[in-house]
Order: C-alpha cells, then structure tokens, then sequence
C-alpha cells in the first residue's frame, strides 16, 4: 500500500489493524461435533425402560400410576375422594364433629347394609338419625353427581379405615341402587326412612 506521496515517517508506520473473523479452531470444532454425536448415540443406545443403574433404580413400569381393575374399587382412590368431599364434615379421623357432624369410624350405617350405605351417599339425609347412640339432626348432602366408580371407591374406603372393616361396595351395587331409587329427587328425612328401605 504504498503511495508515492507517503513520506518515510508513513511508511515506517505498520498497516491500522483491523478484525478479520477469527473462526474456532479445527479441532475444537471436531471436538464439539464427536461430543453431539457421541450424546446423540447414548441417547438413542440407552434402554430407557429397563432397571437402570443409576438414580433409585425404579423402572418406567414402576413409575406408571396403578392400572384400574374394571369393577374393583380401589380404596386409594377413596381416600382421595373422602379428602376433598367429605373431610370438611366427617373428619380426616372419620370421628365427625360432636353434636353436628357424625362419625364414620365405628358407625354402623357404614359398616352396615350396603344398599342404605349407597341410599344415604346418593340422595343425603335431612331429618333425625342416630350414631353410635348419639342423634343426629344435620343436613347430609347429596352426591349423586358423582359417578359409580367414585361413589363405590368412597363407601368402599370409609369402610375399611379408622378401624372398619367391612366388605368394599362394587360400582355394580352403585349403578343397581341408583337405578332403583331414580324416582327420588329429595334427601332421606332421617334413619326411619332409611331403614324403611324404599
Ligand atoms: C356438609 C357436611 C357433610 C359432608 C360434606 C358430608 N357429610 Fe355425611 N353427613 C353429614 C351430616 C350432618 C350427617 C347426619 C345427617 C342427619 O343428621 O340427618 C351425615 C351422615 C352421613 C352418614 C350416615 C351417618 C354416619 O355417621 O354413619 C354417612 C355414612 C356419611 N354421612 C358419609 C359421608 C361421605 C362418604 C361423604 C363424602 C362423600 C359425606 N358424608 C360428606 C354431613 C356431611
């Protein structure tokens, strides 16, 4: 780049520096490429649904919520059901609140007949009952929205928790039940009612 005007001085001056692209070295880039492939392939090489070694070792198979068995009610489910619908009244104890809620625990509506069981759960209770000796004069609700399934679950959990132990409701007797009291469109007044069985 010399010009015949630039004076020695100039001349002696190095070139301005300027930023040419400075590219990743050869090997780095090699080194980044054998890395994504080498990932690539453990990925696509590992079985993913076998033991594995590493972690805790559970399976994906382990890992898998429960399989439903059509037409048994699975009492875990109850107690889910129990916590977010009927809790708030009865008690995560079962043991109600004295005077106003009754308890489950020991009841002998729950552990009784199953068709009075499923007649208090569908269509609720309004009127005069007694637990365990005490009598009771509450508004139960009614929870016929609810599906067979979810009900049998239900019945089938207060039945066998907090000391209970009573055979688990089949969603068959559910579905039998509310078929057979469909013409009802108003809560039990009370235990006589129920006990009369209509
Ligand atoms: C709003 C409060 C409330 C909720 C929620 C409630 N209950 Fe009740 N339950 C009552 C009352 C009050 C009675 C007593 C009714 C009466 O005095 O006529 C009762 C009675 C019962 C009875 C018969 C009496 C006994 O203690 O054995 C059973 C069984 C029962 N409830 C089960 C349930 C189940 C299962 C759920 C949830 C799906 C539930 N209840 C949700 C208030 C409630």
């Amino acid at each position: 780049m010399t010009h015949p005007e630039q004076t020695p001085q100039q001349k002696r001056e190095h070139a301005d520096p300027d930023e040419g692209s400075r590219p990743l070295p050869w090997f780095l880039t090699m080194f980044l490429g054998a890395m994504a492939m080498w990932g690539a392939f453990y990925i696509y090489a590992t079985p993913s649904g076998e033991e594995s070694s590493y972690g805790d070792q559970r399976t994906v198979a382990a890992l898998r919520p429960p399989v439903k068995v059509a037409g048994a009610a699975a009492a875990g489910d109850g107690k889910q059901v129990y916590g977010s619908k009927c809790a708030a009244c009865h008690q995560a104890t079962g043991l109600g609140v004295s005077g106003v809620f009754p308890p489950l625990a020991g009841s002998e509506w729950v552990v009784g007949d199953e068709k009075i069981l499923t007649h208090i759960l569908l269509h609720g209770v309004a009127g005069e009952m007694a637990v365990k000796g005490a009598v009771y004069k509450g508004v139960m609700p009614a929870w016929k929205t609810m599906s067979d399934d979810e009900l049998a679950a239900v019945m089938s959990y207060i039945r066998s928790d907090w000391g209970n132990q009573a055979a688990p409701i089949k969603p068959d007797t559910v579905k039998a039940q509310r078929e057979a009291t469909k013409a009802r469109n108003e809560p039990y007044k009370g235990g006589q009612e129920l006990q009369s069985g209509s």
